[in-house]
């Protein structure tokens, strides 16, 4: 029987998209979730929260590591950097304590794990930063990866586990509200107000699934490959800003350029500080060990808001 992989956090963005392209790789696929409507044989029950202290309950570590998952993609968090600012004490216990725990307990009984992280985890002064470059977090949210980042490389020490983190920047998918909010206004003729002050580096849902379906399959065929283990970096090749984002929006739907109307991140009073100057990422490794080059940002929009995957360049 061919074992299964194991989607922690089956519900969210990137776990639902990486286990339905898991599926479609004839992989059978185990995905946690926090609804007990869900449950079921390949839906197991998992909330992080509920492991106090770190401590799983019992039967809901046994139900993760039945027939001993042929890797584990952990994409469970509090993601969002408001949730984390407003109780970094859960966010820790979830995302560091919880998560730590879980990893441990996979590559300690062998498992291969991938684990999400993020571009956050650095201080955004320099662009398409490479791996290795000194983590130096400015938020709740990247505080808590960086620490989750450093609990499960020394578990993964510890053991002798096979871990890869993969860092992500901006994740973009169809149907999200920012793209549909400024498609819907656009053809609406109504004006929108994106920053220009204010930038991504922004990948497409389907390349992070590509690239996680990439590692999982270097994982389980010999989790002893490096080309399986340590640090991977998913990015568009160069920042831009809201503005610019949206200009390319606009063109690729045909509206009225003269719609968008920038602003400043400081007009929106959504902010406390000012954001991070880059987001972009040095994902060279991808592309040497795996095949997968950085889209430009201009190519991750138009993919994502009229499925142009040919679009390339600067339009
Ligand atoms: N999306 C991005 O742009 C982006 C960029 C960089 C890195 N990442 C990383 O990628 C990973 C996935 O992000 P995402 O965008 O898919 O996030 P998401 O849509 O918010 O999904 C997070 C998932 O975590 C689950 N979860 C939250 N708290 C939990 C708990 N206590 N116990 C069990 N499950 C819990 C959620 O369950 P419910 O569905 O039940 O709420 C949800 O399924 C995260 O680690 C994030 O840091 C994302």
């Amino acid at each position: 029987m061919t074992r299964p992989v194991l989607v922690v956090g089956g519900d969210g963005l990137i776990g639902a998209a990486a286990a339905a392209g898991l599926a479609a790789h004839g992989l059978p696929v185990r995905a946690t979730t926090r609804r007990r409507s869900l449950v079921g044989a390949d839906r197991p029950w998992l909330d992080l929260d509920a492991w106090a202290d770190g401590v799983p309950a019992a039967d809901a570590a046994a139900a993760l590591l039945a027939d001993r998952p042929a890797a584990a993609i952990l994409c469970a968090a509090v993601a969002r950097l408001e949730a984390c600012r407003s109780d970094p004490a859960r966010a820790g216990r979830i995302n560091v304590t919880a998560t730590a725990t879980l990893a441990h307990r996979l590559m300690a009984a062998g498992v291969p794990v991938i684990f999400l992280s993020t571009n956050q985890v650095f201080d955004g002064r320099t662009p398409r930063c490479p791996p290795d470059h000194p983590l130096a977090p400015g938020t709740v949210y990247g505080r808590t990866k960086m620490a989750a980042e450093q609990a499960l490389r020394a578990a993964a020490a510890k053991v002798g586990g096979p871990l890869a983190i993969l860092r992500l920047t901006k994740v973009l998918a169809p149907g999200q509200p920012l793209l549909t909010g400024w498609t819907e206004r656009l053809r609406a003729g109504a004006p929108i107000a994106p920053f220009h002050d204010m930038t991504l580096a922004p990948i497409a849902l389907g390349l992070v699934t590509a690239a996680l379906v990439r590692l999982t399959e270097t994982a389980r065929a010999d989790p002893e490959d490096a080309r399986g283990r340590g640090l991977f970096q998913l990015s568009a090749d160069d920042d831009i800003s809201y503005a610019d984002a949206a200009h390319q929006v606009a063109r690729r739907i045909g509206a009225d350029l003269g719609l968008i109307r920038p602003c400043s991140w400081a007009d929106a009073g959504l902010l406390t500080e000012p954001p991070a100057r880059y987001s972009s990422l040095d994902g060279a490794r991808l592309r040497t060990d795996h095949g997968i080059a950085q889209p430009t940002p201009w190519r991750t929009i138009a993919e994502v808001v009229v499925g142009d995957s040919a679009a390339r360049g600067r339009p």
